[in-house]
């Protein structure tokens, strides 16, 4: 098929796109509360007579069916939830979030507009289309246990028979028009720990009398650095991170318990449980030192994205066709945040990439979850253009 067509219909879609985009984020809902949003998007995909599924309570799945009789599926997934955040980003006037403390500040608005800029295509080529394809519209991509994992729990894209599913994420350090892919792992599995360092309250004059998890806590931050540099594989790729601490109330006072808040990030599940279990060692033995206590919990978050070989062939074939051989960027490594994305690929083959959405003149260049963060709205040429045409690409018999 034509490529240029592709880009011609996102070009001309494009004002549709950043309509919506501009609508989901200044409405923006937290995770597995997505109620407008799904609405607003069933209301999109009517316009198009595709007619949607329901396989859990938010999101939704469109149906788009090929007039070419044929068994391929292709699955389009886009997540649809925003953060907790108070946004402050430069673009107040034009489309800040009217929902207090919640906004779109990891791009999801841009990845839901992307999809429904990609629909409207499709709707286009329907005479086209060999088989099936399923818009996901999922929900709940930023709290576990995953909108993702919930959604390939239902059984529903097995039942569907899915062939291979491709998904993206808005990505700041690139610019509009480009991409970032690689085979393999893409995206780090992130886990949480909480810990809490149990002492004795007392009297800051007084130490002698208390137990002071301040002291503990700062001794567990100190050595978790050494699980990383001191017990992780040199050549793995491993992260701890302490991210929040809290305890205490005032300057006299040795308070109670201090807690510790962190993530884990590994790609397999033997350096994971390996981490784990460091964790909880250094945690016991430095509170048993000091004569305190602790209580540690680890919640294992989603699995690595590991991105299928074929597929990936897919989409950088149709990205050099689009953007241009130098625009399609091939990681030399993975990054470690992650994504439940990663639970479709347990069950289907599928590739994950990066769509370039950063520039300066749109101050978009800032990192995902970051209060400012934004995307130059002129990645949907390039996306729209991208998941449509990905609808097209064979699908490998053995696959
Ligand atoms: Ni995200």
């Amino acid at each position: 098929m034509e490529r240029t067509k592709f880009k011609e219909k996102a070009k001309a879609y494009h004002g549709e796109m950043v309509n919506i985009r501009r609508h989901l984020h200044r409405y923006p809902e937290l995770s597995y509360q997505e109620y407008e949003t799904t609405d607003f998007i069933i209301d999109q995909l009517a316009e198009l007579d595709i007619p949607v599924d329901h396989p859990l309570e938010t999101g939704c799945v469109g149906i788009i069916e090929g007039k070419k009789s044929s068994e391929k599926v292709v699955a389009l997934r886009a997540d649809i939830d925003a953060l907790p955040i108070i946004e402050e980003g430069n673009y107040k006037d034009e489309f800040f979030s009217e929902n207090e403390g919640i906004a779109h500040c990891c791009g999801h608005d841009a990845h839901t507009a992307n999809l429904l800029g990609a629909a409207h295509i499709l709707a286009d080529l329907r005479d086209e289309i060999e088989g099936t394809v399923l818009l996901v519209f999922q929900p709940g991509e930023e709290k576990l246990p995953g909108g993702g994992r919930l959604l390939c729990e239902t059984g529903y894209l097995q039942e569907k028979g899915v062939d291979v599913i491709y998904g993206l994420h808005s990505y700041p350090e690139l610019q509009p028009g480009q991409i970032a892919v690689k085979k393999g792992p893409l995206m780090a599995r992130p886990d949480e720990f909480k810990i809490e360092v149990i002492g004795k309250g007392g009297h800051a004059a007084s130490p002698h009398q208390a137990v002071d998890p301040i002291v503990m806590a700062s001794q567990i931050v100190g050595q978790l650095q050494t699980i990383v540099s001191r017990n992780v594989n040199p050549t793995e790729h491993a992260v701890v991170t302490v991210g929040k601490i809290s305890g205490g109330a005032a300057h006299n006072i040795i308070p109670e318990k201090v807690e510790l808040l962190g993530t884990v990030r590994t790609f397999a599940q033997e350096t994971a449980d390996m981490i784990k279990n460091r964790v909880e060692s250094i945690v016991k033995s430095v509170t048993e030192a000091s004569g305190g206590g602790y209580t540690f919990e680890f919640d294992y978050g989603y699995p690595a994205v590991t991105n299928t070989d074929w597929a990936t062939d897919n989409l950088v074939h149709v990205a050099q066709n689009l953007l241009g051989e130098k625009h399609v960027h091939i990681l030399d490594g993975p990054i470690m945040a992650g994504e439940d994305f990663a639970f479709y690929q347990q069950e289907f083959p599928g590739t994950f990439f990066f769509l370039g959405s950063g520039s300066k003149k749109t101050d978009s260049t800032y990192s995902w979850h970051h209060p400012k963060y934004n995307v130059d709205e002129d990645c949907f040429l390039t996306g729209a253009a991208l998941m449509a045409s990905l609808v097209f690409e064979p699908i490998p018999k053995s696959g």
